[in-house]
C-alpha cells in the first residue's frame, strides 16, 4: 500500500536548466536573481514593499525587531502573541528582548482570538503576533480594530497561508508586516527562504537593511560607492541567489498549486461532512489551506491518527500549542483555555498539489473508518 504524504517538497525538473546556470555565473550570494524573485514575489503578493530573508523565522525577527525599535522605548516591552503555533513564530519575540504574553485562540478556529488580545494587550505591548493556522486567515478586521486602539502594530505568520485571500485581497496586504516561508515543505520552496510584506515603505527599507547586518547589500554591488547610513546591528537574514533562481521557477507554479489545495480541501470537507468537525472559516476568509485540520473527540484522537497511518494516511499533530512550553517564560494558559480544548481536538491531514482524485477518495474513506472504529 502506497503511504499518502502529509508534506511533499514541490521541485519542478525545469529548475535544473536555472541552477546550473546561477551555480556556474560565478556569483551565488544575494545579486541579481535575487533582485528578481524579490520584485516577482512582491508582485504576486500586491505589495511592492516585499523583502526576501533567509526563512520565515528571520522575516518574524526582523518584523519583531523593526515593531520593537520604532515603538515607544520601554524598560520591558512584550509581544502579545497566539500559543497555536509553531514555535518559530515565537522564539524570535524572546531572541529580540521581549516578554510573550500568551492570548487565548478562538476555540472555532484556532486564530488568536481578538476579545483574549484586548484583554491581553498593556502598554509595554508593542506588537501582536497572529499566525494563520493551516493557511486559514484570522479574523483580522476584529484584531486591527483592537490594534489601531492599542496603537501597535500586527505582523502575520503567513509561512502557512500563501495565497490565502481575506477579504478579497491575498495575505501580505493587511498589516504592518506579513511573513512568508518558502521552507522545504510549504506551498513552494526555495530549500530555506522567507519574506515578509511590509505595510509602510520605510518599515522594508529598514528590513533590507537589518537583514544584513545593517547595511545596504544593493548599495555595496557599486563598488565605487560606500555605504551611506548604517540601520543599527543587524542579521545576517539575507537570501542568496541560487534560493532565488529555485523561487522564480516555483512562482511559475504558485498559482496552480493553491488552487489544488484549496479544491482538495474543499473535495475533503464535503465527503467528510458529518464524520469529523473542521476549523470555521472566518468571515471575509478564503483559506489556501497548507494543510487540512480536522477536529476530533480528544481521547479517540490518538486511535483515529494510529488508524490513519495503519491505513497509509500519513497525518499529524503539527504543531503543539507553545504556551506549556517553560522555555518560552510564561505561565501556560491553563486546561480551560480555549487553546486547550483546540488543541486536544485538532489533528492534520493531507490536501496538498500531489493528491489524486483516487488518494482524496482514499483518504476520505480511511477517515470514516478510523473514526468508526475509535
Ligand atoms: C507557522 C510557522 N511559522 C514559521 C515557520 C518557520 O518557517 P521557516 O522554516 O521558513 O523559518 C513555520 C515552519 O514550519 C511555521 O509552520
Amino acid at each position: 500500500m502506497e503511504r499518502i504524504p502529509l508534506y511533499r517538497v514541490h521541485m519542478p525538473k525545469d529548475v535544473m536548466s536555472v541552477l546550473e546556470e546561477v551555480l556556474f555565473s560565478g556569483y551565488i550570494a544575494q545579486g541579481p536573481k535575487s533582485d528578481e524573485f524579490e520584485k516577482r514575489f512582491g508582485e504576486w503578493v500586491g505589495n511592492p514593499n516585499t523583502v526576501l530573508t533567509s526563512s520565515c523565522t528571520g522575516a518574524l525577527a526582523l518584523s519583531v525587531r523593526q515593531a520593537l525599535d520604532s515603538g515607544e522605548p520601554t524598560e520591558k516591552p512584550n509581544v502579545v502573541s497566539t500559543p497555536m503555533t509553531c514555535i518559530a513564530t515565537n522564539t524570535p519575540i524572546r531572541e529580540a528582548g521581549a516578554a510573550i504574553k500568551w492570548a487565548d485562540v478562538e476555540e472555532d478556529t484556532g486564530n488568536i482570538s481578538a476579545a483574549s488580545i484586548d484583554e491581553t494587550i498593556d502598554e509595554d505591548t508593542r506588537a501582536i503576533m497572529l499566525v494563520h493556522w493551516s493557511g486559514m486567515p484570522a479574523d483580522l478586521d476584529a484584531i486591527h480594530r483592537v490594534a489601531q486602539k492599542h496603537g501597535v502594530p500586527v505582523v502575520e505568520d503567513s509561512a502557512h497561508a500563501l495565497g490565502a485571500l481575506y477579504k478579497s485581497k491575498k495575505i501580505g496586504n493587511h498589516s504592518e508586516y506579513a511573513c512568508f516561508s518558502f521552507q522545504a515543505i510549504k506551498h513552494i520552496t526555495t530549500i530555506e527562504g522567507g519574506a515578509v510584506a511590509c505595510k509602510k515603505p520605510e518599515d522594508a527599507e529598514r528590513i533590507t537593511k537589518l537583514r544584513w547586518f545593517g547595511l545596504n547589500r544593493k548599495e555595496q554591488r557599486d563598488s565605487i560607492k560606500g555605504f551611506e547610513e548604517y540601520a543599527g546591528a543587524g542579521y545576517k537574514m539575507n537570501t542568496n541567489d541560487v534560493s532565488s533562481a529555485i523561487g522564480l521557477e516555483q512562482l511559475k507554479y504558485l498559482d496552480g498549486i493553491v488552487t489544488r489545495h484549496k479544491e482538495n480541501a474543499k473535495t475533503l470537507k464535503s465527503e467528510l461532512d458529518g464524520t469529523v468537525g473542521f476549523p470555521r472559516v472566518a468571515d471575509g476568509a478564503d483559506p489556501s489551506y497548507w494543510i487540512l485540520t480536522i477536529l476530533v473527540e480528544p481521547d479517540k484522537k490518538r486511535a483515529i491518527s494510529d488508524s490513519l497511518s495503519a491505513q497509509g494516511i500519513d497525518n499529524s499533530v503539527s504543531h503543539t500549542r507553545n504556551d506549556i512550553y517553560k522555555g518560552l517564560g510564561n505561565e501556560a494558559l491553563g486546561d480551560d483555555s480555549a487553546v486547550a480544548r483546540f488543541d486536544a481536538r485538532k489533528l492534520n491531514i493531507p490536501c496538498g498539489w500531489w493528491l489524486t482524485q483516487d488518494d482524496l477518495q482514499r483518504i476520505a474513506n480511511a477517515t470514516k473508518e478510523a473514526v468508526k472504529n475509535a
